[in-house]
C-alpha cells in the first residue's frame, strides 16, 4: 500500500516533530488538536526547528515549501482521505481507546493505524478499532527531527505487509527502523528506563551530586546527556507514567518508580517542559541543578554547581 496522505493526532513535542519530519519527507500532513492553541504551540516549534535545519542547509526545499504540506484541524473528518494515521497524543489508555474508536469510524477503512507510544500496549489500541490487523506502533524519539530511529511494533493481529509498509515509511522519513513486537517497552524503553531509574536511587542514596552523576555518564561513557538531564528532557511525568505501565506489566523492582520521582511529580516539576525538575531550566542554555532543594540543604553543601 502506497502511503502519500498522513494524519498526526496531538501537536505537542512527539507530534509535532513527527509531523514536521513526514511533511519534510515529501507527505502531506494534517495534525489534529483538541485546541488551537496547541497548534499554534506547535506549529511554531516546527517553524523554529525548520529554520534552524535551514540555516545549516541541511533541507531540500525550502521552510516555506514543507509548511504548505502540513495543516492544523480540529475536526477529525478532516482525516477521513489519511492513508496513515500516527497517534501522538498523551499517554492515557482510556483517551488513546476513545480517539481510535471515534476515528476508526471517520478514517478510510484500509487506512493504517499507527500509536507512537512508549509503553502502552498496542494490542489494547488495535482492540478499541474495527481495523486490528491495520495497526503498528510507530515509536520516535525525542526530538524526533534529530534522532535517528524509530521502533515498529507488530502485535499477533498485525498483518505482515501493513508491518512491512510502516518499516518502509520509516525509511522514507530518512530514519533508521528497527523491528520489535509489542512488548512493554520495546527495546529501548526496556533497556533505558531501569538505567535512568537506577541514576534517580544513585542520586537518593548519596552515590554523588546531580551534576557528578550526570558528568560520570557523559565523560565516563560517553553518553550525550547525563541520566537526570536527559530524565529533565523527557519528561518526568512520561518517565513516571511509563514506570507505572512497566512495572504493572513485568512487576520487577527495577521498573518501580523511586520515591523522588513520585514526589517530584506530586510537586509538579516535570522537567524542562515545567521549568523544573533535576535542573532548574529557567535558563534553558544554563540549567541549575537542584540538589539544595531536593535534599533540603543549602545550595554549597549540596554541592550546586553548574553541568559540563
Ligand atoms: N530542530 C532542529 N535543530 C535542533 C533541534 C530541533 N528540534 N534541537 C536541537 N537542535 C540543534 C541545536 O540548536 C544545535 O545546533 P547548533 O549546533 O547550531 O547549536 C544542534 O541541534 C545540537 O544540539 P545541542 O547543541 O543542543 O546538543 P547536542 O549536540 O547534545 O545534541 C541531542 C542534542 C541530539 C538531543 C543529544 O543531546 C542527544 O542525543 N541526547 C540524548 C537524547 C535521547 O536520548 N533521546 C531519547 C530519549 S528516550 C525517548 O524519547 C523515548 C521515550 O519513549 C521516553
Amino acid at each position: 500500500m502506497e502511503i502519500k496522505k498522513v494524519g498526526v493526532l496531538g501537536c505537542g513535542l512527539m507530534g509535532s516533530g513527527i509531523a514536521q519530519v513526514t511533511a519534510t519527507a515529501g507527505f502531506d500532513v494534517t495534525v489534529l488538536e483538541a485546541e488551537q492553541r496547541f497548534l499554534d504551540k506547535g506549529f511554531s516549534g516546527i517553524e523554529k526547528s525548520l529554520a534552524k535545519f535551514a540555516e545549516k542547509g541541511k533541507l531540500k526545499e525550502t521552510p516555506d515549501a514543507i509548511r504548505a504540506r502540513l495543516k492544523g484541524t480540529l475536526k477529525p473528518q478532516d482525516l477521513a482521505d489519511c492513508d496513515l494515521i500516527i497517534e501522538a497524543i498523551i499517554e492515557s489508555v482510556e483517551e488513546k481507546r476513545k480517539m481510535y474508536a471515534s476515528l476508526d469510524a471517520v478514517v478510510k477503512k484500509d487506512a493504517i493505524f499507527a500509536s507512537n507510544t512508549s509503553s502502552i500496549s498496542i494490542t489494547e489500541l488495535a482492540a478499541a478499532t474495527k481495523r486490528p490487523d491495520r495497526f503498528i506502533g510507530l515509536h520516535f524519539f525525542n526530538p524526533v527531527p534529530l534522532m535517528a530511529l524509530v521502533e515498529v511494533a507488530r502485535t499477533i493481529m498485525t498483518a505482515p505487509g501493513v508491518f512491512e509498509t510502516g518499516y518502509a515509511f520509516a525509511q522514507k522519513l530518512g530514519k533508521v527502523p528497527v523491528r520489535t513486537s509489542d512488548k512493554t517497552g520495546f527495546i529501548v524503553n526496556r533497556l533505558l528506563v531501569p538505567y535512568l531509574l537506577d541514576a534517580i536511587r544513585a542520586y537518593e542514596e548519596g552515590v554523588g551530586s546531580i551534576t557528578d552523576i550526570d558528568t560520570a555518564m557523559k565523560l565516563g561513557c560517553g553518553y550525550p546527556m547525563g541520566p537526570l538531564t536527559l530524565l529533565d528532557f523527557v519528561g518526568l511525568d512520561t518517565t513516571y507514567y511509563i514506570t507505572q505501565v512497566m512495572f504493572d506489566e513485568f512487576k520487577e523492582p527495577r521498573f518501580a518508580s523511586p520515591p523522588l520521582l513520585k514526589r517530584l511529580i506530586m510537586a509538579g516539576w516535570f522537567g524542562k517542559k515545567s521549568g523544573k525538575g533535576f535542573y532548574d531550566w529557567s535558563d534553558p542554555a544554563k540549567p541549575v541543578p537542584q540538589d539544595a532543594a531536593l535534599q533540603g540543604v543549602s545550595a554549597e553543601r549540596a554541592g550546586n554547581v553548574a553541568p559540563v
